[in-house]
């Protein structure tokens, strides 16, 4: 076969939503404009109102990386003592972030796969604590942490609760205002459907408080003056024109399906997948505590992941992840994240069948596919059901 089209289909960028990519074309303005400004201040009350939470809320012109950094330098002093939950590559980068600023580390580790438990946490909260970081949904290795535990421990002390939601936002419920979520960072470019290149945050009262005393060197990322500019639709600095006028369009697709039900085809999406590993014999990485924005894969025994990755993109065109540092070439990831359906997951794992066939690993073609299918079929017969009511 001669045509192959180019499909983008990793945990992010993701695939990007046809109208947002289309409204980029408008970005022909300046940003300090009302015309922009309405744009601006829209975007802000529909993440808002899609994060379901009466914190404000900020955008920042960065990748997600940036709001992490901000959630550091915007809370806290030289020498505070502050846990991580390290169960993976962005947990990681907590861990050198914190330390590049000089804050005094407690690292919760779990192994790559699990997660670190809530009970371990509340253990762990000793007065002296001023800040919790975590990953609700760890993108390297596909565990989610118990987030909603987590901050009901938090809560009861004077610590921040930092949540980045990268991966989380749009894949699994977050009730930021009842389960104490003090801050949650979210990345464009993820569950949200546009390109890299924003990032925002939810900002609780109680870390709007800690900002007034917190010490540490801040610049670009000063979120009391973003805040303050954000009150009239403008950015401290240069917005990103073309990206607002994206995820405006975006966001107005989100509302229209309703976050409830683009987290629950994130899970429906990650159940098929896991029903289809079942179903080809293949190990998936964390089996415990599955995110529903990832699904990690362990490639088959004498099988590198990367050459299954490689065998996506040649002979399909299918762009997907392969493990990250120490996982490069023993897992290989399937996104669900954002604006992927069934149709998609049909294809990755007809391909992934082919794929696994070609080099050798005994599977029957079909068995994932009809594994996929019969969930689907199982959906759509509820819904139908629910329907006739
Ligand atoms: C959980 C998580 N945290 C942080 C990041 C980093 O975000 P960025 O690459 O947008 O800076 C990512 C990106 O993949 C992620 O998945």
């Amino acid at each position: 076969m001669h045509i192959k089209k180019t499909r983008l289909l990793t945990p992010g960028p993701t695939p990007i939503y046809p109208k947002a990519l289309h409204a980029m074309l408008g970005a022909d303005m300046h940003h300090r404009t009302q015309e922009f400004r309405n744009v601006f201040l829209a975007v802000l009350a529909d993440l808002k109102l899609v994060m379901n939470t009466a914190h404000d809320v900020l955008v920042l012109v960065a990748s997600g990386t940036g709001a992490m950094e901000a959630s550091v330098t915007n809370c806290f002093s030289p020498g505070d003592r502050v846990i991580v939950c390290s169960a993976g590559k962005f947990g990681e980068r907590w861990v050198e972030m914190t330390r590049a600023y000089g804050l005094n580390v407690l690292v919760l580790e779990a192994a790559y796969g699990k997660a670190v438990s809530a009970e371990a946490v509340e253990k762990a909260l000793t007065p002296d604590v001023k800040g919790v970081f975590v990953q609700a949904s760890e993108t390297s290795t596909g565990a989610a942490h118990d987030v909603r535990a987590m901050g009901e421990a938090v809560k009861k002390t004077g610590a921040i609760f930092v949540v980045d939601a990268i991966t989380g936002l749009g894949t699994m419920p977050l009730d930021i205002d009842a389960w104490g979520l003090d801050i949650v960072i979210g990345g464009s470019q993820k569950a949200f459907m546009v390109p890299p290149g924003l990032a925002f945050l939810s900002i609780s009262p109680k870390a709007w408080a800690r900002m007034e005393t917190a010490k540490l060197p801040r610049y670009y990322f000063n979120l009391q003056r973003e805040k303050k500019f954000a009150a009239s639709g403008e950015s401290a600095w240069t917005a990103s024109t073309a990206l607002m006028l994206a995820l405006n369009e975006a966001l107005q697709y989100i509302k229209s399906i309703e976050m409830p039900k683009l987290i629950a085809n994130a899970e429906q999406l990650a159940r098929a997948t896991r029903e289809a590993c079942r179903a080809l014999n293949l190990e998936l990485f964390a089996p415990g505590n599955p995110s529903a924005s990832v699904t990690a894969i362990k490639a088959p025994e004498g099988l590198d992941s990367g050459v299954i990755v490689k065998e996506f993109r040649d002979r399909f065109g299918s762009i997907i992840a392969n493990g990250q540092g120490e996982m490069k070439g023993r897992i290989f990831r399937i996104a669900h994240l954002g604006y992927f359906d069934a149709a998609d997951l049909f294809a990755v794992i007809a391909e992934l069948e082919l794929i696994l066939h070609a080099n050798g690993i005994p599977v029957t073609l079909g068995t994932g596919v009809a594994a996929v299918q019969r969930v689907y079929a199982e959906i759509a017969i509820t819904r139908k059901e629910l329907a006739n009511v």
